[in-house]
């Protein structure tokens, strides 16, 4: 009889595997006990690949892929959206990059806070969580239930899919930061209004100042719109490195949005396999 904890193992797995699957991985696994031509045919593109801290063989790509790629060039936009950038250029953005706060200072100065009517109905403040020393940054829109129960970001049924997400490229939660647009639960669920982001985005910011990460991920349009300050579409934008304030921000969906559209989840994969080429983190293809 197989104990509580085999069965939890078991349906870890069992979930594990179907993540795969919905990236569009499910050759892998299933090539091991395939014939060597079946394997050829059903082989994923190089893309494809993951990282070796799950039961998927590969062979390492060559080292030249794997060390830092340079960022792909923006994209030129669509002919009616005007270039986005928001590099660092001014002297306040270049002070405030050279930031010595810790980000106990910055909880310290959030407090209690009570700057913006989101305050009145949130149960805990949802400030961030993970490394103070991360090279990678998350930043999804704000709590919902979940969250605003824990005080933790995405720990919801979202923030599991992030954790098979970054657990996917070869990291664990602890690796990285996690954060959000708004730190308090927007009532309901619903998107953060103007003046609540303009309350508590300059925490973000701060944040991220004082983490210094080398790769921003933007979970969704808040998140993207806020950083570059613009109200356009997440969609003309997703994949690309853009640039915040001199940091490298690659937007991408939000988890949300991929537990209601599950087929999104292949062009995620797509866009976390370039942030694992921009860290230096293994991408392995699949041997012949
Ligand atoms: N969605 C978010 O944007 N953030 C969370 O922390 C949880 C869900």
């Amino acid at each position: 009889m197989p104990g509580a904890a085999d069965i939890a193992r078991n349906e870890k797995l069992k979930q594990r595997l179907q993540f795969y699957e919905d990236l569009g991985l499910a050759p892998f696994y299933r090539d091991r006990t395939a014939s060597s031509s079946e394997s050829a045919q059903s082989q994923p593109p190089l893309s494809a690949a993951v990282s070796s801290s799950h039961p998927i063989e590969e062979a390492p790509l060559p080292k030249s892929t794997l060390k830092s790629a340079p960022a792909p060039p923006i994209a030129p936009p669509a002919k009616s959206v005007a270039p986005l950038s928001s590099s660092g250029t001014s002297l306040f953005d270049a002070a405030n990059k050279l930031s010595t706060e810790t980000l106990l200072q910055i909880r310290d100065d959030l407090g209690e806070c009570t700057r913006c009517k989101l305050h009145s109905t949130r149960n805990k403040i949802v400030f961030g969580d993970g490394s103070p020393k991360a090279q990678l940054v998350f930043v999804g829109e704000g709590p919902g239930a979940d969250e605003d129960a824990q005080g933790l970001p995405f720990v919801g049924r979202a923030g599991k899919l992030l954790t098979q997400m970054i657990e996917a490229m070869g990291l664990q939660r602890p690796d990285v930061y996690i954060c959000n647009v708004v730190k308090c639960r927007p009532p309901g669920n619903r998107q953060p209004e103007p003046d609540e982001v303009a309350s508590c985005s300059p925490f973000l910011f701060r944040q991220l100042d004082s983490i210094k990460p080398k790769v921003i991920v933007c979970l969704g349009a808040t998140a993207f719109q806020t950083l570059l300050q613009t109200n356009r579409s997440i969609s003309h934008y997703r994949g690309q490195w853009l640039d915040y304030r001199g940091y490298k921000m690659l937007p991408t969906y939000h988890p949300a949005y991929l537990l209601r559209n599950p087929a999104a989840k292949a062009d995620v994969w797509k866009d976390l396999q370039k942030v694992m080429a921009e860290l230096g983190l293994e991408i392995k293809k699949k041997a012949k």
